[in-house]
C-alpha cells in the first residue's frame, strides 16, 4: 500500500458548518439593495472566493462594473460583511456538520495534521464559536495571500503551515473555485456537493457524514499517481 496522506486542508464555509448558506443571504440581501438579483445557480461562482472578489463578480454580473468608486465598493464589502457577521453571532458547537468533530479527532489520533485553508476573515472566529480551535494546527491566513481561490496560495500556506508537502495532503472543498485552488495546490480534491457543479473527475461526498478517516484513506489509496 502506498504511503497514507500526513495532512487534511479544510475549508469552512460549507465544509465544516453552514455558513455557506448566510454568506448567500448576506450577498443576495446586498444585491437586492444595489438591484442585482443573486440566485442559487450565479452563487456557486461566489463560494470560496473572497470578500472583494465576490463582489467585482457581483458587479459584473449586473453589468454595473465602474458604478462604484474605491470608497463606494468598500462601504458595499462592509455591508455585506456586516450583515453577515451578525449572523453568525449565534453559530455554536451545535453546528459543525455531521462527521466533522469524528474526522477531526480520528485525524488527530492518527497523527496526521489539520489545516484551515478558508478564503474567509472570520474563519477563526468561527472556529472559536464551534469550539474547534484546538484541533487545527495551522489556520492560513487569507489576508496575507497573494491570491485568493482559484488560486492555489491559501492551500500551499495551509500546507506549510503543518510542515507537510501539499502533495501529501488532501483537501475538502464544496465551491468549484476551492476544488481548482487544491488542484492547483497538486493535493488530492475531496469535494462535498454535486457532480454538476464540482465536476465529475474526482472523489464526492453529498454530505459530510461521509468523510470518515477511512473514507479518505479508501480515496487516497485510489488516486492516480503520475507515473
Ligand atoms: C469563503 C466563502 O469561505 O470566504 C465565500 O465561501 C466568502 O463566500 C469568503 O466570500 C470570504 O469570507 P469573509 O468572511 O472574509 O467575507
Ligand atoms: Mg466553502
Amino acid at each position: 500500500m502506498s504511503e497514507m496522506f500526513q495532512g487534511v486542508c479544510f475549508d469552512l464555509d460549507g465544509v465544516i458548518t453552514d455558513t455557506a448558506e448566510y454568506h448567500y443571504r448576506a450577498w443576495k440581501k446586498l444585491g437586492e439593495e444595489i438591484g442585482i438579483s443573486i440566485d442559487r445557480a450565479f452563487n456557486e461562482q461566489l463560494k470560496g472566493v473572497s470578500r472583494e472578489d465576490s463582489l467585482h463578480r457581483i458587479l459584473e454580473h449586473g453589468k454595473q462594473v465602474g458604478k462604484y468608486n474605491e470608497e463606494e465598493f468598500a462601504e458595499l464589502a462592509k455591508r455585506k460583511n456586516e450583515n453577515y457577521v451578525e449572523m453568525i453571532q449565534a453559530v455554536s458547537p451545535k453546528d459543525v456538520y455531521p462527521g466533522i468533530l469524528t474526522l477531526l479527532r480520528d485525524l488527530k489520533a492518527n497523527g496526521i495534521k489539520i489545516a484551515l485553508a478558508s478564503a474567509s476573515k472570520n474563519g477563526p472566529f468561527l472556529l472559536e464559536r464551534m469550539e474547534l480551535t484546538s484541533y487545527f494546527d495551522a489556520i492560513a491566513d487569507p489576508a496575507k495571500v497573494a491570491a485568493g481561490k482559484p488560486a492555489p496560495d491559501i492551500f500551499l500556506a495551509a500546507a506549510s503551515g503543518i510542515g507537510v508537502a501539499s502533495e501529501k495532503c488532501i483537501g475538502i472543498e464544496d465551491a468549484q473555485a476551492g476544488i481548482q485552488a487544491i488542484k492547483a495546490a497538486k493535493m488530492l480534491p475531496i469535494g462535498v456537493g454535486k457532480a454538476e457543479d464540482l465536476g465529475n473527475d474526482i472523489a464526492l461526498v453529498p454530505s459530510t457524514s461521509y468523510l470518515t478517516l477511512d473514507f479518505l484513506a479508501e480515496v487516497w489509496n485510489n488516486r492516480k499517481t503520475a507515473k
